[in-house]
């Protein structure tokens, strides 16, 4: 059974914003995408930039540092499937947004 952890309320992201969180001590990034929530690991393949500071375009945030791309709700790079960040679990329970780091 994963283990949900309350990460945030739903109004603290408003469609299209993202955020970094921590659950356990692992660095997760946020996003809010048309009302739904994703999480994958905050860090980037490339070179470990923080993807919950990243620039979210439709579902594909885009590394704030050198511009590696990856999709939120797969975690999977669009240019290269092959670069895959770890994508957690999200659920929402009334107000509260919930990640298990339990791939
Ligand atoms: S660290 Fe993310 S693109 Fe370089």
């Amino acid at each position: 059974m994963p283990n949900f952890t309350k990460v945030a309320s739903t109004s603290d992201l408003k469609p299209g914003e993202n955020k970094v969180i921590n659950v356990s001590g692992t660095d997760v990034a946020l996003f809010n995408v048309d009302g739904e929530f994703f999480a994958i690991s905050n860090t980037c393949l490339h070179r470990g930039g923080p993807l919950g500071e990243g620039y979210l375009e439709g579902d594909v945030v885009t590394c704030p540092w050198h511009g590696w791309r990856f999709n939120v709700k797969t975690g999977i790079s669009p240019v290269m499937p092959s670069a895959k960040v770890a994508a957690y679990q999200v659920k929402v329970e009334g107000n509260d947004v919930l990640v298990s780091v339990e791939e």
